[in-house]
């Protein structure tokens, strides 16, 4: 039970109460900023943290949302005050915004520890934004909201229909092909993202708004919205409100997340057809609230729960026609018994009640227990003398006929190796080979980026092969496909045995007995791990530094090893 917090006991009452000089100076400074006792005295102080920026077209709304949000706070008692945080925008920044994701949890954590915030409404949706966000509230445990950004409406060409990423690979293979014109590329350029919101196909957005709703930190039904639509000014008001009652109720993230909670977050992330990065983000996420979750949970979820959203990239639909045929709630209500309904939630009561009265109505877009997309989830956590800590596969989008091979390695060094040879017409490659990709890793990208989908070389793309397997310590973006073994742990850079593979050694994959191995004897692996030496970091200052030096490998969620600690840092002394 939480206890109730009479407003002398508000944590931001140890910056505005006491009558010394401190104080005086923080109220005098409020005054400054226009407000007066009637605003802020007593009053449950709720951080917005705003990942606005104009860089950032997924959080384009956040501007007006914030505004809402604000008016919500003020309906329930608080005082709003906005605070803008790191924006991490997936099509702008490079390498990667997964090597920022971990500096935005840090802000996030300082900002509410160190200023007089006693709740916050966090405000995310583009990919690392979400877990970014949720990984500083989990450490530093004020009550909190998080209020996804929502999709953004259906892309359109020609009376089509165009979804984010997926599409844009599917025409861009059509350009090169010259099955499309220049003049038909640039009609797709100017409608395939029509108005701000995040991706509206099932990428990593929808995939960890959706498990952040599903872990009881968002207003139910509040992920799927789309991000125009009024009812997301209307949700991001009440999300206002209930961080004020949150503040009132003192109930924080730890008083609510259970690890019955993070398995229900999986279950909805693989009957979503979800994101292989929602492994890394969960697992980093739950390490946060000192829960433990493996890849282990993810692979035996994944043989219980039926993908049911049949959207793209798995499926056919975009996340507007998944809001219409009843979201989130509508598709928990289809696995509730493979779900803890009894986890509570930021609305005071617990998941049943989140999705109680919930219905579908489409069976197209979310599909009937009988007639599911595939009968079982589409990830396969697999170990072996190739990746002794894990490594993951979203088999659901492989060839059948790839799932257990067995051939050569073909090898690239880096990214920039692969991308000056791939194509080249002297690469000893066929069908059979596997293309191994190297230095890829949280330390060796730096910070994984999505190079897991290694592209078919063209050679053997004219003779019509579409897919081969494909083994990475990279990540691969939600909307992607093929047969890409990712997330090799321990990566190649930190010495995993992806280091020592050479050309023409055999790999064998077999996703039935979850098992990777590279067929040479251990003498022999011994000899060339004798001679291994590790990559010179890329960078060599600053925060890369500091990410090279403490990331941790995939299987732990690539936190910083000092954030990812057990143990609460202190509250600032008052003076
Ligand atoms: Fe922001 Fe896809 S680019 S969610
Ligand atoms: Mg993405």
């Amino acid at each position: 039970m939480s206890l109730e917090t009479a407003p002398g006991n508000l944590r931001s009452a140890r910056w505005f109460a006491p009558d010394d000089l401190r104080s005086f100076g923080h109220r005098s400074r409020l005054k400054q900023l226009g407000y007066d006792e009637a605003d802020f005295a007593d009053r449950p102080v709720i951080a917005i943290l705003n990942t606005w920026s104009d860089v950032n077209p997924c959080h384009g709304h956040f501007r007006a949302r914030a505004d809402e949000v604000r008016r919500g706070v003020l309906q329930a008692g608080g005082f709003p005050l906005e605070m803008p945080a790191l924006s991490l925008a997936e099509p702008f920044q490079k390498p990667s915004t997964m090597l920022y994701r971990n500096l935005l949890a840090m802000e996030t954590e300082e900002l509410l520890r160190s200023y007089p915030v006693d709740g916050a409404v966090l405000m995310g949706g583009c990919d690392k934004t979400t877990p970014g966000l949720v990984m500083g509230a989990a450490s530093v445990d004020l009550p909190c909201v998080f209020l996804p950004a929502g999709p953004m409406l259906r892309g359109r060409w020609r009376g089509g229909e165009l979804g984010s990423g997926t599409d844009s690979w599917r025409y861009w293979a059509d350009r090169r092909a010259g099955v499309i014109s220049d003049c038909e590329w640039r009609e797709i350029e100017g409608g395939i993202a029509r108005s701000n919101g995040h991706c509206m196909t099932m990428g990593t957005a929808s995939t960890m708004t959706s498990a952040v709703e599903t872990l009881g930190l968002a207003l139910s039904g509040s992920a799927s919205i789309p991000a125009v639509d009024s009812a997301h000014s209307r949700m991001a008001a009440a999300s206002g409100r209930t961080a004020v009652e949150l503040v009132e109720r003192d109930q924080r993230p730890s008083h609510l997340l259970t690890a019955a909670s993070f398995r229900n977050a999986v279950v909805a992330v693989l009957a979503l057809g979800g994101s292989t990065n929602a492994v890394i983000h969960l697992v980093a996420m739950a390490n946060r609230f000192g829960i433990p979750l493996s890849l282990d949970d993810f692979d035996e979820l994944s043989r219980q729960v039926p993908v049911l959203a049949d959207i793209r990239p798995a499926g056919r639909f975009l996340m507007e026609d998944f809001a219409n045929a009843g979201g989130l709630p509508g598709l928990l209500s289809r696995v509730s018994e493979l779900l803890d309904v009894s986890c509570r939630t930021i609305s005071g009561g617990t998941l049943a009640d989140g999705i109680a009265g919930a219905r579908v109505y489409d069976d197209d877009v979310i599909r009937d227990r009988d007639n599911p997309l595939s009968a079982e989830g589409g990830l396969a956590v697999l170990r072996g003398n190739l990746a002794p800590r894990g490594c993951v596969i979203k088999h659901s989008a492989a060839d059948p006929e790839l799932l257990r091979h067995t051939g050569p390695a073909v090898v690239f060094a880096d990214y920039n190796d692969l991308a000056a040879r791939v194509d080249s017409p002297d690469l000893d490659v066929d069908a059979d080979s596997v293309l191994v990709l190297r230095n890829a890793g949280p330390r060796g990208g730096p910070g994984m980026p999505e190079w897991g989908m290694l592209p078919i070389p063209k050679r053997l793309l004219e003779q019509g092969v579409r897919d081969m397997v494909r083994i990475s310590d990279a990540r691969m973006s939600g909307t992607s496909y093929g047969t890409c073994v990712l997330h090799v742990a321990p990566e190649s850079a930190a010495g995993g045995p992806l280091a020592l593979v050479r050309d023409g050694d055999p790999v064998r994959l077999d996703v039935p007995a979850r098992r990777l191995d590279l067929l040479v004897d251990e003498e022999e692996l011994e000899r060339r791990r004798h001679d291994w030496s590790p990559p010179p970091p890329r960078v060599h200052r600053g925060y890369g530094a500091l990410f090279h030096e403490h990331v941790t490998q995939a299987d732990e969620g690539c936190d910083l090893d000092f954030l990812a600690r057990p143990g609460a840092v202190a509250e600032p002394e008052i003076h």
